[in-house]
This record gives structure tokens, C-alpha cells and sequence, in this order.
């Protein structure tokens, strides 16, 4: 974030009240939240109870809710046993077995329905092929798909007999994708041959081919879901057709009933270290935060066609997709493509083709769509929206402006959602209906959640103008349990700041006079393109990992529509590129980064050097560098530089 939007943010004054219309049929009313609130600063451990209690069906009751006897490794309801994809699936049977339960739209333009009785089918035979494939529960199953229903069914089925699930994000390389299937230990990956994005076919079971080639030797099964039919070459006694494994299997499956605390999955995502982090959530604390607030939040009525656009392979797409709403019973729409395919109106083509209600997305997509104009939304009818939500990164108020008018037609109220893939679930967002919204905030934790802005001592900051970290005070049942296979980072990345008292969020906030939360962005090595987190040190062992290249150094400059890209400044081995030997290498190390991590990550800026700005004590000058690549003023003493000419260089004018 740049001084000038912290500027505006904390000059942003206008304030706009739930519309009256959605207000009068919400779901939480303003007497209503206020009394969950009070409920949970009274006893928060017995609000917990209570709605845990309420709200998830259990095998065996809890009889402990929280255990902190090995805090910060919080643990809660330890001693019940449930099933999570039971909770999402077969307790809506008797009542709304014939409801849908998720509308999905190809890229190509095919669509089909499942209602919760053939979803619930479709998962138990999956499950029951994946026992037969030798699955056991606690055994770790990559899932590498695309946007299909299939996605959702391998989670559910995986959750059904207690095996745990990895999803890696199909935009991710075979590189990235190896890292965490060996991380992990996978048994199994299930996988397509490919899915429709942009008008192409993305392969997907070539790059699980490529994973899998030097090493991978956890992986005993590769199940293959035939979704473009382009030929892939399957290896014999470990590939196989998803329909294959599921000829003749029943279309029932005993849930496995796991205690509470059972890893329901892992999800890596990046850090300020080169290794992504495998974020472990549990069965009953995550389903609950996940049902709560999609309950809370997204106001689900029985009657709400809700989409929203995140990919499984990230947290949100986990959520509020596989997950929340599920858990809540509601119809969700599942698209498998691009926003801009065949056009911009994509989106808004499908909100009227399935009579979208509640549409929840990133600030990325709506500054893309808002660039083409206020024309194409025009063309359809997006009367029956009624709330929108936003989610993965800060959102401009010009943005939010054009989402509330444009799309909104000024009737929805706008949620905009901070989380983290830590967290889980929601912890702060406007309740719709009660919260009065304020362009660019996502204004207060929901119910439950106990979240603070500290300065460097962990004393509340109090002063709008000042900001801090962003903290969370109290545990809550969806938070991280831990880092597969490194409790030591879990406790030193989100724990050792303040004493294993305060969760660390990594994000520098304020809090205006009226106690709303301003999220500013990350305070550590990471940060977000296109809504997608990446870490500073991935892309930096990206560009390393080519032959010409020395050493490199990414930063982060704000982009217009991708929220922020990535600037590299690269030292090469030999003498310093320039001319058309610069032009091509740049080129080919924007392809290279993109086929080492992930095309997410391809570079939008390179500058080559003699060397880097670093400390007497050999530390990148990050800061510098971040300066240099905004076109901002330098403030760092640069006088201390072995070679302060470099800094003509950096900025790309010697
Ligand atoms: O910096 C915050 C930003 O996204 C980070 C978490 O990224 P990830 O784990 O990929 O999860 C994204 C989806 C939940 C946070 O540390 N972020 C997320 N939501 C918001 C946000 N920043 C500002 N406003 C938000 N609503």
C-alpha cells in the first residue's frame, strides 16, 4: 500500500447504511448481533460450546470445548467425534435431498445440476473407489483439478473417509506442485487430463507426469478425471480413469467418524521463506467457523443462489465453496473458466443464466471488469443480486463504488471480508442488514472473534492516524491447528511476537475513530497478485534456479488491476545484459519463473544490475528497492552503499 491510499482510506468518509429493503428480511438483525456479541464477551469459550453444539451434527459429543493446555497449539472439542462431509451432505437429505446443490457452469458453456441427493451419491461412490484404492484415514491425498464438481466431490470424498486433502491450485507448475505432493508424503493424486480456461485446454495430468517423474515415490495412485478429452498418456498400475474406479461402486458410504481435531486438510500457501507453508485445519472447529459465516455473513436464505468465483485450490474456494455453504444447505454455482471468456461479460452472463443472489469475489476481477466499462454489466439482468461480497486483498474505494452502483444497482450491501488461509473462516466483515459499510473497510470481527491493532509492545494502538499490527486475541475453533511437519514455524511465524499470546496476521492495520478495521496489506515478505499470495523468496529461488542468473531480488509495486506485480532486479552471472540481449533474457525469465512456479508468478518488471543494494551486514536494501520500483522518494541512508552509483542503475537510467 502506498502513503497515498493510506491517505485516502483514512480520509474515506462516507458511510453507507444497509440499504432499508435487504435490512427488513436480513437474516441477523441488529438486536440479534448485538446479542451475539455481548453472548461471546461474556464467556467466549461458552459461546462456542452453545453454537458447536447447535450447529454441527456430532457422532460423539464434546464434552471439552477448549483445550489450551499446550497453547498456542489450541485445540478445540477434542473429545467429539463427527464427520465433516456428513455435515454437509446427508444431514440435508430428509428435508432438501432434492434441492440443488451445486449449479455449474463450463467455460464452454455446458451446465448441469446436482442436487444434495446426487451429490451425496457421487461423493459416497467416490469415496467408496478411494477405499478401494487402499485410501486409509489420515492418509494425504493431493488434489490438482480444475473447477469442476469433481473437485468438490474429491474433497468431500476424501472428508468422508477421514483421508486428508492437499489442494494445489491448477495454475501451479509441476515444480510447486512436486514440492508440496513430497511435503505432504501424498498417497494419491487425483488429477484431469485438463480443464477449459481462456478458450484453451490447460493440461493438468502432464504436469502431474512431470511432479511425479525424479521422485514422488509416496504417490501410489494417480486418478484421472476425463474433462477435455485431449489425450494424455496414462502409466500403467498407477494412472487410472475416475470412471474407471468408480464403475460399480455403491452409492452409500458410512462416514468415518473422526474426532474433531483431525486434520481435514492441508493448503500450502507462501510465507517469507522460499518453502510454502502446509496450513493444517481441523474437521469440527474449521466446519464450524466455515458454516457460521457463511450463515452470518452471506445472509443464506433457503431460496439463495450463491457463486462464489474462487478456485478450490485456494483458501476461499475451500470455504466458501466446498465447505460453508454446503454445511449451511445452500445452492451454490461452480464456473470452471476465465472472467473475459468469450468476453467481459462472462460473469454477469451467468449471474442472470443462473439467477446468481449473492456473488462474492476478488478486487482483481472487479477492477478488470470495471476497465471495460459500465456497457457490458448493462446487457444483463442482475436484478435478482441482492448481496456482494469481496475477499483476498484491500479493495479501492473506486472499485467498491463501481461494484455497489454498477452491479449492485445500489440496492446490495457490499461484505467486504478479511481472512487469511490461516484463519480459516471470515474474521472480519460487515454483517449485512446491521454494519453500516464504508468503502475500502472490512469494519468489524464478526461475532466470536477478538481482533486488535497493537503497536511494536502489543498495546492497543488507539490513534486512527497510527497504524500496527493486526492481531487476534483470543483463539478461535477455525484458526490453524499447525504447519504440517514444522510446529517450530508455526510458533515462531504467528506466535513469538507477543509471547504466544496474540496471533500474528502478518498485516499492518488501522482502526478509525468508530473502531473500524483497515487492513493495509502484509508486513512481511509477502504479497498479492491478483489476489494470489506468493512470497518474496519463491520468486527469488525461481530466477536463481536459471543458469544466467547471479542473484535477484523481488519486490512489489501497485498495478492497477492486479492489486500489486512483481518487480524483479536481477544480477547475472558474467557482465550485465543490456540491448536486445536484455530483451530476450527478460523474456525468457518471465517464462522461466512462470514454469518454475506457476504462470501467478511471472514477473511484470526486470532490471538488470551489477549488483544490489545491500547493508554493511550483507542484507538486501529492500526498502531502496521498493522505492526505486514505485518511483518513489528515497529515504534510506544509501551513503553506506559500496557503490551508491548502482542506484542510478537500479532505477534503470545507466
Ligand atoms: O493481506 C491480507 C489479504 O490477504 C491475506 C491472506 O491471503 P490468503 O491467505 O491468500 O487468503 C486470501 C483469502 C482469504 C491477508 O493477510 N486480505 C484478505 N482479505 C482482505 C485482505 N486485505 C484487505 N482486505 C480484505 N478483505
Amino acid at each position: 500500500m502506498t502513503d497515498s491510499n493510506i491517505e485516502s482510506i483514512l480520509h474515506e468518509n462516507r458511510s453507507f447504511p444497509p440499504p432499508l429493503a435487504f435490512a427488513a428480511k436480513a437474516r441477523i438483525t441488529p438486536a440479534e448481533f448485538a446479542a451475539l456479541n455481548t453472548e461471546a464477551a461474556r464467556d467466549n469459550v461458552a459461546f462456542w460450546t452453545r453454537l458447536a453444539r447447535e450447529e454441527l451434527s456430532w457422532h460423539t459429543k464434546f464434552k471439552q470445548t477448549l483445550d489450551d493446555s499446550q497453547a498456542p497449539n489450541y485445540r478445540w472439542f477434542a473429545d467429539g467425534m463427527l464427520n465433516a462431509s456428513h455435515n454437509c451432505l446427508d444431514v440435508h437429505l430428509a428435508a432438501n435431498g432434492d434441492k440443488p446443490a451445486i449449479i455449474f457452469e463450463g467455460e464452454p458453456g455446458d451446465s448441469h445440476t446436482l442436487t444434495y441427493r446426487q451429490l451425496t451419491a457421487e461423493v459416497c461412490r467416490f469415496a467408496n473407489a478411494l477405499k478401494a484404492q487402499g485410501i486409509q484415514p489420515g492418509d494425504r491425498i493431493v488434489i490438482y483439478m480444475p473447477m469442476v464438481p469433481e473437485a468438490v466431490i474429491a474433497m468431500q470424498a476424501c472428508a468422508r473417509i477421514g483421508a486428508t486433502h492437499s489442494v494445489v491450485f491448477g495454475g501451479f507448475s509441476a515444480n510447486s506442485l512436486r514440492d508440496r505432493i513430497n511435503d505432504a508424503g501424498a498417497k494419491m493424486v487425483i488429477t484431469a487430463d485438463g480443464g477449459w480456461r481462456g478458450g484453451r485446454s490447460i493440461e493438468l495430468k502432464s504436469a502431474v507426469d512431470a511432479a511425479l517423474a525424479d521422485n514422488g515415490k509416496t504417490v501410489g495412485k494417480v486418478i484421472v478425471l476425463k474433462r477435455t478429452g485431449e489425450p494424455v498418456a496414462m502409466q500403467e498400475g498407477r494412472d487410472l480413469w475416475w470412471s474407471d474406479v468408480v464403475k460399480g461402486q455403491r452409492d452409500r458410504c458410512e462416514p468415518a467418524w473422526v474426532g474433531a481435531e483431525h486434520p481435514l486438510f492441508l493448503l500450502y500457501t507462501s510465507g517469507s521463506t522460499g518453502k510454502p507453508k502446509g496450513i493444517q485445519h481441523s474437521t469440527a472447529g474449521y466446519l464450524l467457523s466455515a458454516k457460521l459465516t457463511s450463515q452470518w455473513v452471506f445472509d443464506l436464505r433457503d431460496d439463495d443462489v450463491f457463486w462464489c468465483t474462487a478456485d478450490v485450490g485456494w483458501v476461499t474456494g475451500h470455504t466458501y465453496v466446498c465447505y460453508g455453504p454446503l454445511a449451511a444447505g445452500a445452492t451454490i454455482v461452480m464456473y470452471e473458466g476465465a472472467p473475459m471468456h468469450p468476453d467481459g461479460g462472462r460473469f454477469w452472463k451467468i449471474c442472470e443464466k443462473h439467477g446468481v443472489t449473492i456473488f462474492y469475489t476478488a478486487p482483481t476481477a472487479l477492477r478488470a471488469l470495471m476497465k471495460l466499462g459500465d456497457g457490458i454489466p448493462a446487457k444483463y439482468d442482475l436484478s435478482k443480486l441482492r448481496l456482494l461480497g469481496s475477499v483476498g486483498e484491500p479493495i479501492n474505494p473506486e472499485a467498491w463504488i463501481w461494484y455497489h452502483t454498477v452491479i449492485g444497482g445500489g440496492r446490495c450491501p457490499i461484505v467486504d471480508t478479511w481472512w487469511q488461509t490461516e484463519t480459516g473462516a471470515i474474521m472480519a466483515s460487515p454483517i449485512p442488514g446491521v454494519t453500516a459499510t464504508k468503502p475500502g473497510s472490512c469494519t468489524t470481527p464478526v461475532p466470536g472473534i477478538d481482533m486488535a491493532v497493537v503497536d511494536d509492545n502489543g498495546n492497543p494502538v488507539g490513534n486512527p492516524e497510527q497504524g500496527g499490527w493486526l492481531v487476534v486475541r483470543k483463539p478461535w475453533p477455525g484458526m490453524l491447528r499447525t504447519i504440517w511437519g514444522d510446529n517450530a514455524r508455526y510458533l515462531s511465524t504467528y506466535w513469538a511476537r507477543f509471547g504466544n499470546c496474540y496471533y500474528v496476521a502478518g498485516d499492518t492495520a488501522h482502526q478509525d475513530q468508530d473502531g473500524y478495521f483497515w487492513c493495509m496489506g502484509r508486513a512481511d515478505d509477502v504479497f498479492k497478485v491478483s489476489g494470489h499470495r506468493l512470497g518474496t523468496m519463491e520468486v527469488e529461488s525461481a530466477f536463481v534456479a536459471h543458469p544466467r542468473v547471479a542473484e535477484a531480488a523481488v519486490v512489489s509495486r501497485p498495478h492497477d488491476i492486479k492489486g500489486e506485480s512483481i518487480f524483479a532486479y536481477v544480477v547475472c552471472r558474467g557482465t550485465r545484459p543490456t540491448g536486445t540481449d536484455a530483451e530476450q533474457l527478460s523474456a525468457e525469465l518471465r517464462e522461466f519463473v512462470g514454469k518454475e512456479l506457476g504462470a501467478i508468478a511471472k514477473p511484470d518488471d526486470i532490471r538488470f544490475a551489477d549488483n544490489l543494494p545491500k547493508t554493511r551486514s550483507g542484507k538486501i536494501m529492500r526498502r531502496l528497492l521498493r522505492a526505486i520500483a514505485r518511483d518513489e522518494k528515497i529515504t534510506e541512508d544509501i551513503s553506506t552503499l559500496e557503490n551508491p552509483a548502482i542506484v542510478e542503475q537500479l532505477r534503470g537510467r545507466a
